[in-house]
């Protein structure tokens, strides 16, 4: 352990770093009216106390009003900001972690109908896809506010005791400035790469004015931004040594791509099924090159690849940031050798992709990461040893298990199939999905060591229940899709279920009628295209596959956006017949008029697949009912603020009975995680 590069101490100048890992920075979007309180200190401090060496908080700190918060920003540009940065900062500097944070100005990378709707700032009036803001073109008297708003920003971080700041220049204001393809000014900052890093290094010197030498300062950027006409990787290594050579920065930290668009920042941030550690080497090779010292963090989930990273010298500091969101603990386990507890990134990026939609960034597989001040890390056990049965080995039943295995219960799970996992086995079916199987592979090892007993083929019937005389029974045993839709013709389609266990083969026409939105669509649909099928993606909603964010679209759209694929949203599949050799679908649109009522659409194919969501499928609770004490009845205040269920019904009732998961209603993973760790916590 003491040999283990990954916790060898790092001299940044006048700074210690006590190891070489660290979260890069990255906004949760957990502040409260843009500032980071209780919930955003309580995150650090969990990842603090597990020893991690340095944590770059925020992401995105808005240094300016017209930078407004896309995802809940803490708002840098407020004197408000420096005590709740002080306390965070000691919080964690009682640990031993180093605490920076990352500044920014978003240039056009915002809104301009957010906080103080000002128009969004940037060196060309070109739109980013991602935020779609046309931006006023940056003049001179914004620039001189610019200047000092960075410079102010960096002394509040400063006057907070923080160990440094970095600033953002891949995809913000700094290098809308670097770029080509974002820079439409003539000198003396448009033009040369001289006049187009001149914004960079004023802001640089007038920051150094402030907070002087013992001050770290660092630029995260992109080193080729790998667009026809952007940056390139010459350029990169040029800017890098400019950096360098200006005396102002003390560390580069090495990003490769652009984000302004989906794609673009799928392949900076990668999503599961995409490679590991894609731009390592090149962060190495700047590193290399221009000798100083190289943070990078880009899809190093595991801490063999990380420990390569610094042992080949590639970097100084290593990232592991979706990581530690989804296993805080990670340096304590390395340090403790306990590294095959660690619950692994796999990859969904749910976190990421909330922040835009749906607020804070929850991970799919931690329920308590981003919920610190309410959800534990580590399970205390329990002050009574309870017998619990849980029915049912998906994600909610399996988490369910560990939970009450971690508080010492003896624990029991009846699962009827011959293996764990339920519909994240199924999506694991699709190869670049793969990666979700840790979810439950991390939970049966979890379950193994704390003695979770596992009886698969199981169908639980009552007597079966009744037998183990529980003192809690659990019932998470999921759904099946909707069988009876559409109403006319149900029994002539198949469900996307079948298609994705490979039960039904694709057929040569197919319609894909997708009521959910959900992921089970599009892999199936993924299945379906690969086969050459001519294959119709219909939708009522407005939009396809609604409930799929942007960051997770983003491999299908790369696989569906073939000629053998059309999408069709606002259109509705009525009814389904036979005719002859082909079935014949009826198609309408809510968007139909009173007196149109049916647009008489039609389509000719062979074979129609549905997704109509999930329906729970939970007989045995209702079965289970009339003999538990309380009914299956959930006191939600209670379980809100977290203390025991204690509802009682039937007081000759023999045990509590919950239910939770797909069981209950329709939800996802996170939900189903979530539901079994908040009611078994406090059993
Ligand atoms: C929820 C979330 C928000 C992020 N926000 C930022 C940000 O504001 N600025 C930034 O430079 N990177 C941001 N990132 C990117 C991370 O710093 C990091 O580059 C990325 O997660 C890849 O590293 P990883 O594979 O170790 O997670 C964010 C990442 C996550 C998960
Ligand atoms: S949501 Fe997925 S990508 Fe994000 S931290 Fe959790 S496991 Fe990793």
């Amino acid at each position: 352990m003491a040999n283990d590069p990954l916790l060898q101490p790092f001299q940044l100048k006048h700074l210690s770093l006590k190891n070489r890992l660290m979260m890069t920075s990255h906004e949760p979007a957990y502040p409260e009216d843009g500032m980071p309180k209780a919930l955003y200190r309580a995150y650090h401090v969990e990842r603090a106390k597990a020893g991690l060496g340095l944590t770059m908080t925020a992401g995105s700190a808005a240094v300016a009003k017209d930078s407004p918060p896309v995802f809940n920003n803490i708002l840098a540009y407020k004197d408000e900001v420096v005590p709740w940065m002080r306390e965070l900062t000691d919080a964690c500097h009682e640990h031993g972690t180093a605490v920076m944070i990352q500044l920014t100005h978003l240039g056009r990378r915002t809104r301009w109908d957010k906080g103080d709707w000002l128009p969004a700032v940037s060196p060309s009036h070109r739109r980013e896809a991602s935020h779609r803001a046309f931006p006023k073109q940056v003049e001179d008297w914004d620039i001189e506010r610019l200047i000092k708003d960075y410079a102010d920003a960096a002394e509040r971080m400063h006057a907070a005791g923080l160990d440094g700041i970095e600033l953002q220049a891949y995809g913000h204001l700094m290098d809308q400035f670097w770029s080509p393809l974002t820079n439409t000014l003539e000198g003396p900052y448009g033009g040369d790469l001289d006049n187009r890093l001149r914004f960079t290094f004023e802001v640089l010197r007038a920051i150094r004015q402030r907070v002087g030498e013992a001050f770290i300062v660092g630029v995260r950027y992109t080193g080729d931004e790998m667009l026809p006409g952007g940056l390139t990787a010459g350029d990169g290594m040029a800017i890098s040594r400019r950096l360098k050579d200006s005396g102002l920065v003390d560390f580069l930290n090495v990003v490769r791509g652009h984000i302004d668009t989906d794609p673009g920042l799928t392949d900076v941030i990668p999503i599961q099924g995409m490679p590991s550690a894609p731009h390592l080497d090149f962060a190495g090779e700047i590193r290399r090159e221009v000798d100083f010292p190289t943070f990078h963090g880009a899809k190093i989930q595991d801490v063999a690849t990380a420990r390569y990273a610094i042992a080949s010298g590639k970097v100084d500091m290593i990232g592991m940031t979706r990581a530690h969101m989804a296993d805080p603990h990670i340096v304590r386990k390395i340090m403790e050798g306990r590294e095959e507890e660690i619950r692994p990134c796999v990859g969904a990026n749910y976190c990421l992709d909330r922040i835009y939609q749906g607020g804070a960034a929850y991970c799919i597989h931690n329920a308590a990461t981003g919920r610190e001040t309410t959800m534990p890390h580590t399970i205390p056990k329990a002050a009574q040893t309870r017998r619990v049965v849980i029915i049912g080995a998906g994600p909610a039943g399996l988490e369910a298990a560990r939970v009450a295995g971690e508080r010492g219960h003896a624990v029991v799970v009846l699962e009827a199939a011959s293996d764990a996992g339920g519909q994240v086995r199924l999506t694991a079916q699709s190869e670049r999905r793969r990666e979700m199987m840790g979810i439950i592979d991390w939970r049966l090892a979890r379950c193994e060591a704390l003695g979770v007993e596992i009886r698969y083929n199981v169908w639980a019937e009552v007597e079966d229940v009744l037998a183990e005389t529980p003192d809690v029974v659990i019932v998470a045993t999921g759904g099946y899709p909707a069988e009876d839709q559409p109403p006319v013709g149900h029994d002539l389609v198949v469900n996307t279920w079948d298609i994705l266990s490979g039960h039904v083969a694709p057929g040569k026409r197919v319609l894909l009628f997708d009521d959910a939105g959900d992921h089970a669509a599009m892999q199936a649909a993924e299945i379906i295209a690969a086969t050459g099928a001519q294959l119709e993606i219909m939708t009522p909603d407005r939009t396809f596959s609604a409930e799929i964010m942007a960051m997770n679209l983003v491999p299908y759209m790369r696989s569906l956006q073939r000629p053998n694929v059309t999408f069709t949203p606002t259109y509705r599949l009525k009814s389904v017949q036979r005719d002859g050799s082909e079935l014949l679908a009826k198609i309408t649109s809510d968007y139909a008029s009173q007196d149109q009522l049916d647009l008489d659409q039609e389509r000719r194919i062979d074979q129609v697949v549905v997704n109509y969501g999930i329906t729970p499928m939970a007989d045995i609770y209702f079965e289970l009912k009339p003999h538990s004490r309380n009914g299956g009845e959930v006191n939600y205040d209670d379980l809100i603020v977290g203390t025991p269920q204690a509802v009682i019904r039937h007081v000759d009732g023999g045990f509590q009975l919950f239910r939770i998961g797909d069981a209950v209603a329709s939800r996802n993973t996170h939900a189903a995680i979530y539901d079994a760790l908040r009611l078994v916590k406090d059993l």
